[in-house]
């Protein structure tokens, strides 16, 4: 939710090295931004607002010294002020601290502090860790067992970086239940909340567990268990280059990343041999549960399509969110595929913990070293690159391909990677159509509401593109299972209301096309995606995409998607939204 950064340097000012390293936390917050140097004393500068006009405000880059640490806000406790910004202070001012996650214990914690004579400037839980490490540094402990022995009193979530004036050659990093990881290079040192936030100053990263410190300073990176006792970590040295994790020219990081896919879909495809070596690992099983959220859980319904008309396994997908209220009947004869961009969406790793008590658990992420990644039996890397837009692309048809060569080593039907390997090319194809797609989109911009339609492989198409456009149009979208209509939404078709139908050529489509005939009825202005030969849904469809005719329903949900997702792009953008950072919403929710 919140992006963390700690670096030190060798010589060179560390602010705004910092401040480069915010800018790419954005996405994973960006109401409030700070930071904090030590020098004879800590110097912060933070605000509400964003990183920009932050920084046109305060010059952030001006803090002198050569270490530090910063933050990028997205708030849960407190709303977005100048006070509720990290860094937080000690009452002294002493002790500096950035946090990501939840303290669930802070009103008894901050009410003792009160109690002992603690002054709080702010509303947030964060504050109250500078002050326990106060109380403990007051106590006659160094910084490290300060922060140590602060830690053990908080009762929730955090990655936290610290720092303090007393020694001002030292951050420690620790996390629990939120991402950290730390960086190096010859005699500099970062910490931060994942990887693209550092990688223009070093590809070398430790990942941190649960429940582990990082010591950065004179004797280098030390990680440490919570008790204090060393512990010995490889360095792990990442392919992503800076350029990966910038916008490539585009003018944002989500048009980018739509035109990534195919690349995106062929580095999964890389994988096949990786996915068939956890196939042939995976115990028996009679029964499948995907559990997943958002994006993710869209491409875990097109799983339950797969696995249960090709693989004939029942399939249950389950919110993750909603797991924890109908897990008992999970046993050892169920494989729970949890599918997560991140690895560190808080209700995922909850229904993952549930499920590891009982069943077996496979994880099919994208974030390397993630927690979801760490905590399952087994994982598949999507390999999608780092995905920087809020909403959803490239890891979401590289998700869908994991699932295809699941469902292809599971069945052993290896005549289907043929037919996968050609999707990119269809992808490519689909792109082509971007001037047309930005068209519909300044047709239909004003319009107040959207309903997508489709059967059995196209329903979870048509949910998905409901989802990218509510996320960053602010439009009522309605993903619907075609023949479900005229159970109610129905009655909400006016004159003039745009329906995207979903209609690949295959067993959907002639019933499919029956509910265009419906829609059209009504008055409803129908986006059709078809087949280029299918000249009678050409005939009744306003707008007709047109795909190559060898795409089946089958494998239609990855080409399908790209046009659902390039016209809720073009109307954010016509609108003036601004797609990568759409209100409300954060790339990782890390609360449930
Ligand atoms: C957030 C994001 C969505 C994403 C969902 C699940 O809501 O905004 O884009 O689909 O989390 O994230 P995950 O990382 O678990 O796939």
């Amino acid at each position: 939710m919140c992006g963390i950064v700690g670096c030190i340097l060798n010589n060179k000012k560390a602010a705004p090295v910092l401040l480069g390293c915010v800018k790419r936390l954005e996405y994973r917050g960006y109401d409030s931004v700070g930071i904090a140097t030590p020098t004879h004393k800590i110097q912060i500068k933070k605000d509400q607002g964003k990183i920009v006009d932050v920084d046109k405000n305060l010059k952030l880059a001006d803090l002198p010294g050569t270490m530090g640490i910063a933050h990028v806000r997205w708030a849960t406790h407190g709303l977005p002020t100048k006070e509720n910004a990290h860094p937080h202070t000690d009452c002294e001012n002493k002790i500096a601290v950035v946090h990501n996650g939840i303290i669930e214990n802070y009103k008894t914690l901050k009410e003792q502090l009160e109690d002992e004579g603690h002054v709080f400037k702010s509303e947030t839980d964060t504050e109250v860790i500078p002050h326990l490490i106060e109380k403990y540094m007051d106590a006659g402990e160094d910084l490290e067992n300060a922060t140590r022995h602060a830690l053990t009193d908080l009762k929730g979530s955090y990655a936290i970086a610290v720092m303090s004036k007393n020694e001002p050659d030292k951050i420690i990093g620790a996390r629990k239940e939120s991402p950290l990881i730390v960086g190096k290079n010859e005699n500099e040192y970062f910490v931060a909340s994942d990887v693209p936030a550092i990688l223009e100053y070093t590809n070398k990263i430790i990942y941190l567990n649960d429940y582990e410190m990082a010591i950065l300073g004179e004797n280098g990176v030390l990680i440490k268990d919570i008790d204090g006792n060393l512990i010995e970590r490889e360095i792990e040295v990442i392919e992503w280059t800076p350029d990966m994790a910038e916008k490539g020219g585009y003018d944002h990081f989500m048009i980018k990343e739509i035109h990534e896919q195919p690349e995106a879909v062929k580095n999964t495809l890389l994988e096949a041999s990786e996915i068939k070596k956890v196939v042939q690992k995976l115990p028996g099983f009679s029964r499948i549960c995907f559990v997943a959220c958002g994006t993710s859980y869209h491409a875990s319904l097109t799983g339950k399509y797969l696995f249960e008309s090709r693989l004939g396994i029942p399939t249950d997908v389950v919110l993750a969110s909603e797991f924890g209220y109908s897990s008992r009947t999970l046993n050892e004869e169920t494989l729970v595929i949890l599918i997560t961009q991140s690895g560190e969406t808080a209700d995922t790793l909850k229904a993952l913990r549930i499920a590891n008590k009982k069943a077996k658990t496979l994880a099919i992420v994208n974030v390397l070293g993630s927690t979801a990644t760490r905590e399952s039996d087994y994982v598949i890397y999507t390999r999608a690159g780092p995905e920087i837009g809020v909403a959803a692309t490239k890891t979401y048809v590289s998700q869908l391909t994991c699932i295809y060569l699941l469902l292809i080593y599971l069945s052993g039907r290896h005549e289907l990677l043929d037919i996968l390997q050609k999707i990119p090319d269809h992808m490519v194809s689909a792109l082509e159509k971007e001037n047309k797609i930005r068209d519909i989109a300044k047709k239909y911009k004003n319009t107040p509401d959207f309903f997508f339609i489709g059967r059995g492989f196209s329903y979870p198409t048509a949910m998905e593109g409901a989802l990218k456009l509510k996320e960053i149009t602010y439009i009522h979208g309605e993903g619907y299972p075609a023949g479900e209509l005229k159970h109610g939404p129905l009655a909400l078709l006016d004159e003039g209301v745009p329906v995207v139908a979903v209609a690949p050529p295959g067993k959907s489509h002639d019933k499919t096309f029956g509910n265009v005939e419906e829609v059209k009825a009504r008055g409803a202005q129908v986006i059709a995606l078809g087949s280029r030969s299918d000249e009678i849904l050409k005939s009744e469809a306003h707008e007709m995409i047109e795909f190559e005719d060898e795409i089946d329903e089958m494998f239609s949900p990855i080409p399908y998607i790209i046009p659902l997702q390039l016209l809720a792009y073009h109307i954010s953008v016509e609108k003036g939204i601004d797609p990568d950072k759409p209100k409300n919403l954060a790339k990782c929710v890390t609360v449930e």
